[in-house]
């Protein structure tokens, strides 16, 4: 994204310039997958690819909505947004203008307004660029509305967007990545607390590269999969007598084996293990072990592929691939059932590893894999 292509749209769609710009970013999850839900812990960072929000206030009740992303200008007004009538892709930044309304806001009371939105964080690919819309409309409402709510309330109405608006049930980890990221930091969050501490990760000094590799296998969250798992782990919870998973550590395991269907059993074991994985990955990481990340990493994608069930073959491929040239670690990363796979390899590594990627892909007959680097970032801010 550039601010100055969502100040352009704005001004192609809308005419004259904006109050402001603001900007959210995509994520990736380093360790921590289907946590977030169960109340447990996820370690993610904001990536350098976001989205660009351009906005003004207007004198009437009027919201119009424009992005590059899609040719159709939504036209609406603050009056449906508050009664959840919204439509197609709208429903991110829309659903976080009705969320506000929902939180307290009063969106009798507010001014209707221009939105312009542009993203260069790729659709499809695990990298929340559904959180970055959700989080770039959320602090541009925020400071423009003049709501003055914390990042952690933001990330909550960016969650109820997601959940009630667009119809996912996702958990908080996409939208807490997106505020509380930090240049150079992972976000190791408590989803219970919201508790937030920046875990330093010095990859590049170590001559390291966090590489994406994306299958373009199509994954969505309103559906199946993602709805089925989390249904289980709750319950797996309800059965072994715990509000969540988070509650139960690995030395519940032989009780929950005991109690529990052997498939929900095996949806509990992934989350349970998952959660202490990523502590000890906090632990790694702050002590500078990084070959020791990059087992947790492997033994991660291990839980999802055996246990969680929701890996993909593209996805098992980029990680044996990777891990055949060198890769301290790799894993799938996001909700699974497609997406991408993440790989922390050697800078000069990164083109070999590419290359045979694309090898293994065209000899299984699978989709062109798109690889980039990214590198934690700044969360959401105002751009000027
Ligand atoms: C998706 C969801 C997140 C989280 C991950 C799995 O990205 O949006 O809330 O559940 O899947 O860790």
């Amino acid at each position: 994204m550039s601010e100055q292509s969502a100040r352009d749209l704005f001004a192609a769609r809308f005419q004259g310039a904006p109050d402001g710009v603001w900007a959210a970013p995509g994520r990736v999850n380093l360790i921590g997958e289907h946590t977030d839900y169960n109340d447990g812990f996820v370690l993610p960072f904001a990536i350098d690819r976001s989205t660009a929000a351009a906005l003004a206030l207007r004198d009437d009740r009027r919201v119009r909505v424009a992005s590059t992303f899609d040719a159709a200008l939504v036209d609406t007004t603050l009056d449906d947004v508050a009664e959840r009538r919204f439509a197609g892709w709208s429903a991110y930044p829309l659903g976080v203008a009705w969320a506000f309304g929902e939180a307290g806001t009063d969106l009798a009371g507010q001014r209707g307004f221009d939105l312009a939105l542009d993203s260069d964080v790729p659709v499809g690919a695990g990298l929340s660029s559904s959180a970055a819309i959700e989080m770039a409309t959320a602090v541009a409402l925020n400071d423009a509305w003049r709501v003055d709510a914390d990042r952690a309330a933001l990330a909550r109405l960016g969650r109820r967007a997601e959940n009630i608006a667009v119809g996912a049930p996702t958990g908080i980890m996409d939208q807490c990545a997106s505020v509380f990221g930090r240049a150079d930091a992972a976000v190791f969050l408590d989803c219970r607390s919201l508790d937030v501490e920046q875990v330093r990760l010095g990859f590049a000094e170590a001559g390291l590269v966090l590489l994406v590799v994306d299958t373009r296998v199509e994954h969505a969250h309103a559906t199946g999969g993602y709805k089925d798992r989390r249904e289980a782990c709750e319950r797996g919870a309800a059965a072994l007598g715990v509000p969540a998973l988070r509650d139960l550590g690995l030395d519940d395991l032989p009780r929950a084996e005991q109690e529990l269907d052997p498939v929900t059993y095996r949806r509990v074991k992934h989350v349970v293990t998952e959660d202490d994985r990523v502590l000890r990955s906090v632990d790694a990481l702050k002590a500078g072990d990084v070959a020791a990340f990059g087992r947790l990493m492997v033994e991660s994608h291990a839980s999802m592929r055996d246990d969680f069930e929701i890996s993909v073959p593209e996805l098992d491929a980029v990680v044996d691939v990777a891990l055949a040239h060198g890769a301290v670690g790799a894993r799938m990363t996001g909700g699974g059932f497609g997406g991408a796979a993440i790989a922390l390899v050697a800078a000069d590594a990164v083109d070999p590893l590419r290359e045979a990627v694309a090898e293994r892909f065209a000899a299984s007959g699978y989709r062109g894999a798109a690889a980039f680097p990214v590198v934690p970032a700044d969360g959401a801010r105002r751009l000027a």
